[in-house]
């Protein structure tokens, strides 16, 4: 077990992975006194993290990283002996898809193996935090191994070894670090949980969150169990979101106000729309199903969530037709292209998988997106056109869909439809507008709103 006297200094940190989960983390312990050092492999990241600038679009982290980096609590490097003169390393690299839909630990290993080359010879101890979300069994079968072989120490003598999975959502990073539900941590059996308490206690004081101490495979587990509960909320309601739109009268809204207002089943994530999307939910639904079959179950529920969504975007195609006709040579305006508001991120985003689909009609699409036009464009090519404005984006259109909830968007009224369209006929996929107000002066449809023609 490790005790209090053995702990060490807990003032110098390394963070190994600087996208939005690690440089949050970074530069929201930097924020409170720690000295924090984040290393990755992409120069240019470093080098605008050095110059403290934010290289990804996370509301209010770019405020912590120039302060932090001005007060010189961040820096960045691409060296990982850098690790070296820390004693707590984060691991937040990222753990996409493979091609079979299991996980792509290839990250993980490289990472894990340069950490210990860094600590390999060091005498004091380092505590190693796995952050990125792995499926169970990765901590003792992959990073522990790698680790042990490259630097030469055993984990549980000099080396300790915690998992402690993130719960950050993109577009609220920086607030969810600092007020966390709760903090999980998993360990070996060896207390070095502990250690990392140390951290957090310093970092949170008063308003410490409650703390799960676990092994390392529950601790793994729960951020797959999270993150599926999640999704499945979304599906389930999205599947009586299709209901709803078969019955005159019913709104799935004011269903999942009602059924939200149960404490057994609480207000969030019920938001019906076109799907979730975004680094996380798909891809580590696909990561648990894998494992899941490698272990010779076949997880039908989760299986089932992920088919729900898949379906989301060809919704709306139908809608679309329903009310156009044939869509071919259609003009179709696309507000909102990020996976959800508040971030330029669009991988996995349900408003890309639908210009897709309207491309594949032959419409004509045009899109606008507050940040994500840029990302958008790389991935969509000539699928469409990535406009400047609103106003750009709905000249001329025969039809509009409402993708992403920004701000910006719900401030539109019936008469700006009206306006710009060539036939003002909307499709709100996120459930933002009034129905009364927007069915009363134009042509529209919503997610889960029940209509009379069906
Ligand atoms: C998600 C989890 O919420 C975080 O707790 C977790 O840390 C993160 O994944 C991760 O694994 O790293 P994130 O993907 O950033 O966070 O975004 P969410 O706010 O969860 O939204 C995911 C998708 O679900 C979005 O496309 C969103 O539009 C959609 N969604 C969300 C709905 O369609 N309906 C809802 O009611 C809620």
């Amino acid at each position: 077990m490790v005790g209090a006297s053995r702990l060490p200094s807990l003032s110098r940190i390394s963070v190994v992975g600087l996208g939005y989960v690690g440089l949050t983390v970074a530069a929201v312990l930097a924020s409170k006194g720690f000295k924090v050092i984040g290393v990755d492999t992409d120069e240019e990241k470093v080098s605008e993290v050095s110059l403290g600038r934010c290289p990804v679009h996370e509301p209010g982290l770019d405020v912590l990283v120039r302060r932090s980096v001005r007060r010189h609590n961040l820096s960045a490097t691409t060296d990982y002996n850098a690790i070296r003169e820390t004693s707590v390393t984060f691991i937040t690299v990222g753990t996409p898809s493979s091609n079979d839909g299991g996980i792509d630990l290839s990250y993980i290993q490289s990472a894990s193996r340069s950490i210990g080359e860094s600590l390999s010879g060091k005498r004091e101890r380092h505590l190693v935090v796995v952050k990125s979300t792995v499926v169970p069994g990765t901590t003792q079968r992959v990073i522990v191994p790698t680790l042990e072989s490259s630097s030469n120490h055993r984990v549980g003598e000099s080396l300790f070894v915690c998992v402690n999975p993130e719960f950050l959502r993109e577009g609220s990073a920086v607030k969810d670090m600092l007020h966390p539900d709760r903090l999980v941590l998993g360990d070996a059996g060896d207390g070095s949980s502990n250690l990392l308490l140390n951290l957090y206690k310093v970092l949170y004081r008063k308003k410490m969150p409650p703390v799960l101490k676990t092994n390392y495979v529950n601790a793994e587990l729960i951020k797959y169990a999270n993150n599926v509960f999640l999704a499945t909320r979304i599906s389930l309601i999205n599947e009586f979101a299709n209901l709803c739109q078969l019955i005159p009268g019913a709104d799935v809204n004011v269903v999942a106000q009602g059924i939200g207002l149960d404490e057994r089943i609480g207000p969030h994530f019920l938001r019906a729309g076109i799907g979730f999307g975004g680094s996380c939910f798909p891809k580590d639904l696909r990561a648990i199903i894998t494992l899941s079959r490698e272990l010779g179950h076949d997880p039908e529920l989760i299986r089932v969530t992920y088919e729900v969504n898949e379906r989301r975007p060809g919704v709306v195609i139908k809608m679309a037709e329903d009310l156009l006709g044939d869509l071919k040579g259609r003009r179709v305006a696309i507000l909102g292209l990020a996976f959800k508001p508040n971030t330029d991120d669009v991988r996995e985003a349900p408003a890309l998988k639908l210009v897709k689909l309207f491309a594949e009609k032959k419409a004509e699409v045009k899109a606008y997106d507050p940040v994500a036009g840029e990302n958008a464009k790389r991935v969509l090519g000539n699928a469409v056109t990535i406009v400047d404005s609103i106003e750009e984006c709905l000249r001329g259109a025969d039809l509009c869909v409402l993708a992403t909830e920004w701000d910006e968007f719900r401030a539109l009224r019936p008469e700006h439809f009206i306006g710009f369209m060539r036939e003002p006929v909307l499709i709100d996929g996120r459930r933002i507008y009034d129905p009364k107000e927007f069915s009363s002066k134009m042509r529209f449809r919503a997610i889960g709103l029940g209509t009379n023609d069906g």
